[in-house]
């Protein structure tokens, strides 16, 4: 079976999370099976700081202000996730810059074998609609997220999949909004010229209804035989 790796970027609130979790929901195989895992280092982060670890507590200023992690922890904590036996990995939100694209083609290299692929998905949003989307957002530990106008959660403030209570995220305020943003176009520009350039880039208009660009995902991986 090939091991493919599919990679999701895009702005703060494009909605690459929101993608990554339905798709690794379609990708996955009941428990005890090998299936597809995805691989947030904003979630994997953020357990690390809500369960007081070393770790947490070191990145947490980071998040708040909306900062990227220094490259040595996201990279560990990439690595350490690629060890998990998976017929595939979904990444959301890593890599992030030049230095985490190198350090993640080397482990590959080693991982993937000829006929392995891998894709960028690109979910293209605005800034505008990035600010009004990040306000209404409420996140789930499990990895479900809403907003409270497009995706509102069936009975408010718990999440319909695992029924645990939802939470803003502290790093969802404009002026942290607007940094991620700035770091965001500032780190990411050479990434998309990169997987452009290697043909693996797939652009997606994330200015769609969620379940539009879902099936658009889901369509364009299927044609080339990615999932
Ligand atoms: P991370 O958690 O990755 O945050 P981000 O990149 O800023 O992206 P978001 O999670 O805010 O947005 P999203 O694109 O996933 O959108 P979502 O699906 O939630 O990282 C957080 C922090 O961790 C970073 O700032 C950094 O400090 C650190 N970090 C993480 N990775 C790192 C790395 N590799 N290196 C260094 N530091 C790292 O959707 C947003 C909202 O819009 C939701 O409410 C959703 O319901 C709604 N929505 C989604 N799609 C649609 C749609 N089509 N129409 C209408 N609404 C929609």
């Amino acid at each position: 079976m090939p091991k493919n790796i599919i990679i999701f970027f895009g702005p703060p609130g494009s909605g690459k999370g929101t993608q990554a979790e339905l798709l690794a929901r379609k990708t996955g195989l009941p428990t005890g099976q090998a299936g597809w895992k995805k691989i947030s280092t904003g979630d994997l982060l953020r357990a690390e700081i809500a369960a007081k670890t070393t770790l947490g507590k070191n990145v947490e200023k980071y998040l708040k202000t909306g900062k990227l992690v220094p490259d040595q922890m996201t990279i560990k904590l990439m690595e350490n996730s690629l060890k998990q036996k998976a017929a595939g990995f979904i990444f959301d939100g890593f890599p992030r810059n030049s230095r985490q694209l190198k350090a993640l083609l080397a482990i590959l290299e080693s991982l993937l074998k000829k006929n392995d692929q891998v894709r960028a998905i690109e979910v293209a949003v605005s800034d505008k609609e990035v600010k009004e989307r990040l306000g209404l957002r409420r996140m789930c530990a499990c990895g479900a997220v809403y907003h409270l106008k497009y995706n509102p959660p069936i009975a408010e403030g718990i999440c319909d999949i695992c029924h645990q209570e939802l939470f803003t995220r502290n790093d969802d305020k404009p002026k942290v909004i607007a940094h991620r943003l700035k770091v965001y176009h500032q780190d990411g520009k050479p990434l998309l010229d990169y997987w452009q350039k290697q043909g693996k880039l797939i652009k997606i208009n994330g200015e769609q209804p969620i379940k539009k660009i879902h099936e658009e995902i889901v369509e364009k991986l299927r044609g080339l035989k990615v999932i």
